[in-house]
């Protein structure tokens, strides 16, 4: 993302979660050139067969926000609203950034967002960033391993980000798929960048005896997009 524009947003229609991600896009773009910096060395690996994430250093990402991009954004808020998902999840908040589209789509299909992040500091922030934005009826964030948060929930959902490290995306996946309504949206990010981490989970979606129609979509980024249809 080269430059934070006010048009990259204008499809929400809601001034302050606009000014919200403008304001957090520019605060994660000051992070840029560390991002190059620890990716460079990776360059080959990560645009070819992929990083696996056992070989990242995981405390290097506690002050860092990583998010979705705005191409990605709009287009999990636009299928959200298309599919009028009442009930959202969210695996993976760091400060917020894809938890106010969702939460954005929620408040507009009268629904909810569950968000899970396991760093107090980036919950903490993240509740300021729902509460600047309009959105805090809306977004509940549950603080700790999302492992754990799940169990207490055993709501139906209609729409589900898998943004969390990628090496627990299918252990996360496997956790709420009893829990999916069919019809169901199931959108995971950085399945490219980190191929090797996603491989059990691409397999799992895309082989259709699973009751899923899955392909990797790419809005500025890879992103697996999956329906759950049978
Ligand atoms: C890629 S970032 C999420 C970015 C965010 N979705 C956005 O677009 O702004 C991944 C986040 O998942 C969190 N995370 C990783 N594993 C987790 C777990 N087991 N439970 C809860 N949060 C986790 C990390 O702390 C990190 O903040």
């Amino acid at each position: 993302m080269a430059k934070v524009k006010p048009e990259l947003f204008e499809v929400l229609n809601d001034p302050k979660v606009e000014a919200t991600l403008a304001r957090l896009y520019k605060e994660a773009l000051k992070q840029g050139w560390t991002m190059v910096f620890h990716f460079l060395p990776k360059i080959f690996q990560y645009f070819g067969k992929g990083i696996d994430w056992k070989t990242e250093n995981e405390s290097f990402y506690d002050d860092k926000y990583t998010p979705i991009v705005p191409d990605q954004g709009t287009f999990l808020y636009m299928q959200a609203r298309a599919l009028k998902a009442k009930n959202i999840f969210e695996f993976g908040t760091s400060y917020g950034i894809s938890t106010l589209y969702l939460g954005k789509a929620a408040k507009d299909n009268n629904g909810q967002v569950i968000s899970t992040e396991y760093l107090p500091h980036k919950v903490k922030i993240a509740r300021e960033h729902m509460e600047e934005a309009g959105l805090s009826a809306y977004v509940k964030i549950l603080e700790g391993d999302a492992r754990e948060t799940l169990k207490s929930l055993n709501t139906e959902w209609d729409f589900v980000l898998l943004d969390g490290w990628p090496d627990m995306v299918f252990t996360i996946f496997k956790r709420i798929e009893p829990n999916l309504k069919r019809g169901a949206v199931i959108a995971v990010d950085d399945v490219v960048g980190f191929q090797p981490s996603m491989q059990e989970y691409l397999d799992y979606v895309r082989n259709p005896d699973n009751g899923y129609l899955s392909t990797t979509i790419h809005p500025k980024k890879g992103m697996e997009f999956t329906i759950k249809v049978k």
